[in-house]
């Protein structure tokens, strides 16, 4: 699986550089499943690099829209609340599960949670900022 970065650029080049970032760590992530055998090890590092990262574009995405007084502020950082909370979730469930299962649950929930975070609320942050051009 190799995710199209086309598709998730929203036109606001701080955060589509970060987010090309990002999609290079889930594509690493992801390649772990081309592995004859999988290692768990590998998936969890994986894993943590791309959580480490997010918290950080997460950070700065949310500065970016406190400057900017975003209204939907509220709604899209409880989307990044929901996400750490989601990948402290798989962490433990992954543990019950074998390698395999556990990095195809991993990919399945990192891809719809960043198809649903760019394509609506980061899409939704660039729309209203494309709006009020005196604030970008
Ligand atoms: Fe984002």
């Amino acid at each position: 699986m190799k995710i199209d970065h086309q598709l998730f650029r929203i036109g606001i080049p701080v955060i589509d550089n970060q987010h090309e970032a990002y999609l290079n760590l889930l594509d690493d992530l992801f390649a772990v499943g081309r592995d004859e055998i999988i290692n768990r090890s590998k998936i969890e590092e994986a894993l943590k690099k791309a959580f480490v990262y997010a918290m950080e574009h997460f950070d700065s995405e949310e500065m970016l829209m406190e400057s900017i007084k975003y209204p939907a502020l509220d709604v899209h950082r409880r989307k990044h609340n929901e996400f750490r909370e989601g990948v402290e979730r798989l962490t433990i469930e992954g543990k019950f599960l074998g390698a395999t299962a556990f990095l195809q649950e991993v990919n399945r929930w990192m891809l719809q949670w960043v198809q649903d975070q760019i394509q609506t609320h980061d899409r939704a942050l660039a729309e209203y900022m494309r709006k009020h051009p005196t604030h970008s």
